[in-house]
């Protein structure tokens, strides 16, 4: 069975206020708590500031609910010069059920470190 890949970098819980009109959660709650998670271990990875430049082949696989366990995970695929490529995968477990948990959404966010006046700057390796 496929596992959640990466290191987990939030955790939360999908709430009533994040629903859409037909009750479930709204995707752009759920690409937020991407950005949220995976800029995380960007800032952590460039020890800079770190602004999100781009999201790349998002694909919402299933719904989410409320109540639902929200579970982000995330990897540093690709160091550039000023950027990084960071995959993410959204796994939830769903509400009051003692299942497995499955593969919501998942995508790619790219970062850019910058100093304080917003111009990108070398992400240092190692
Ligand atoms: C990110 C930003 C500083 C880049 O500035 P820029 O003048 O385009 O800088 P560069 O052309 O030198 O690009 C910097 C890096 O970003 C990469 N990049 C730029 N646009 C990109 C895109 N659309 N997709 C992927 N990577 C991109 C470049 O390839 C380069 O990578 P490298 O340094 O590893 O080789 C600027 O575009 C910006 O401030 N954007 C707004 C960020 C923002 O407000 N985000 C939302 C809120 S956090």
């Amino acid at each position: 069975m496929e596992k959640p890949k990466g290191e987990l970098v939030i955790r939360t819980i999908a709430m009533p206020a994040d629903t859409n009109p037909t009750g479930d959660i709204f995707g752009g709650w759920v690409m937020s708590q991407m950005d949220l998670g995976s800029a995380i271990l960007a800032g952590k990875t460039a020890k800079a500031r770190v602004v999100t430049v781009a999201m790349e082949g998002l694909s919402f696989l299933q719904p989410v609910g409320v109540g639902d366990t929200v579970t982000c995970y995330a990897w540093v695929e690709k160091i550039g010069r000023s950027s990084m490529k960071i995959p993410v995968e959204v796994w939830v477990e769903r509400f009051r059920q003692h299942t497995e948990p499955v593969l919501v959404t998942r995508g790619v966010f790219v970062y850019v470190a910058v100093d304080e006046t917003g111009r990108p700057i070398p992400v240092e390796r190692g």
